[in-house]
């Protein structure tokens, strides 16, 4: 039997990177899979590449900054495949480097997005699973809501999803639901962070490397099965974890300590 047999799942902002990754990954373990996208071409595309694998997935157009939007699209989803036992907040956006060029509205928007559009989520999919005896949530975070590695705004709202995570954990367990977050170091996808990154230094993945104690950064499977795992039951016993999935990044200042132990 596979892993994710009895997944209902849906996964926000699996239209593209490491989104997709996840739904692929899930749809490839036996789930049913609801993508939910504001970008309707990216979000058909990755329902077209579960189905062409033989997996079943069902597209849902929604911006997660409107709860209402989201509230109607995981109606429709559950309509479409039954109740949905795993919720994976993946969807966000960046694109502010730090505090002293933040712009008002930059500041606002980001924090709408990563944060206020993954509570939305939650916050429509808690009923539904309280109603059918529970599930997991699994929310990415970043190592940006652990540590400062730039753009401010992103990382208050992905430390208020860590704080969110712990609520969710605390105040649902006793409902069944399990809720627990990853926070991933830098990540080889062509977000436009990263597209950005890459125009500007075509080998920025490869110098982030020394960073890293496991010599290199993480690609999207890497990501998707940390959460393909902690949205199975083989995690049955784990919530409130944070989980960076960082290459051991958060460990320690290896970087520095070369420059220090001079026999290195
Ligand atoms: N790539 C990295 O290095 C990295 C590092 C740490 C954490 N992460 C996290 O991993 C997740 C995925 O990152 P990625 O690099 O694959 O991002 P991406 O930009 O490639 O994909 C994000 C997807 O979310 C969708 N989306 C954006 N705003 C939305 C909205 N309002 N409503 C619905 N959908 C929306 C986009 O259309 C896009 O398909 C994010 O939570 C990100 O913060 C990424």
């Amino acid at each position: 039997m596979l892993r994710h047999e009895n997944t209902i799942a849906l996964v926000t902002g699996a239209g593209h990177g490491i989104g997709r990754c996840i739904a692929e990954q899930l749809a490839a373990e036996g789930a049913s899979v609801a993508i939910l996208e504001v970008d309707e071409d990216k979000g058909r595309e990755t329902i077209g590449l579960i189905e062409a694998a033989g997996g079943r997935a069902f597209f849902v157009k929604a911006d997660i900054t409107g709860a209402d939007q989201v509230e109607t699209a995981i109606a429709d989803a559950t309509e479409a495949l039954g109740a949905i036992n795993l919720l994976v907040n993946n969807a966000a956006f960046t694109d502010a480097g730090d505090l002293k060029g933040m712009s008002l509205p930059s500041w606002h928007r980001e924090v709408d997005i990563n944060l206020n559009g993954t509570y939305h989520c939650i916050r429509a999919i808690l009923p539904l699973m309280r109603a059918n005896g529970g599930g997991a949530i699994v929310n990415i975070a970043s190592v940006n809501g652990l540590r400062y590695f730039g753009n401010p705004s992103y990382s208050a709202a992905k430390a208020g999803i860590i704080s969110l995570t712990q609520s969710v954990a605390s105040e649902f367990g006793r409902d069944g639901i399990r809720c627990n977050a990853v926070c991933p170091g830098s990540v080889r996808t062509d977000n436009i962070t990263w597209t950005i990154r890459q125009q500007k230094d075509p080998k920025v993945f490869e110098k982030l490397g020394k960073w890293y104690p496991l010599g290199r950064v993480a690609e999207p499977t890497d990501i998707a099965r940390a959460v393909c795992f902690l949205g199975s039951q083989e995690a049955s016993y784990i919530s409130g974890a944070i989980l960076p999935v960082d290459g051991g990044l958060l460990a320690g200042m290896n970087v520095m300590i070369d420059e220090f132990i001079l026999e290195a």
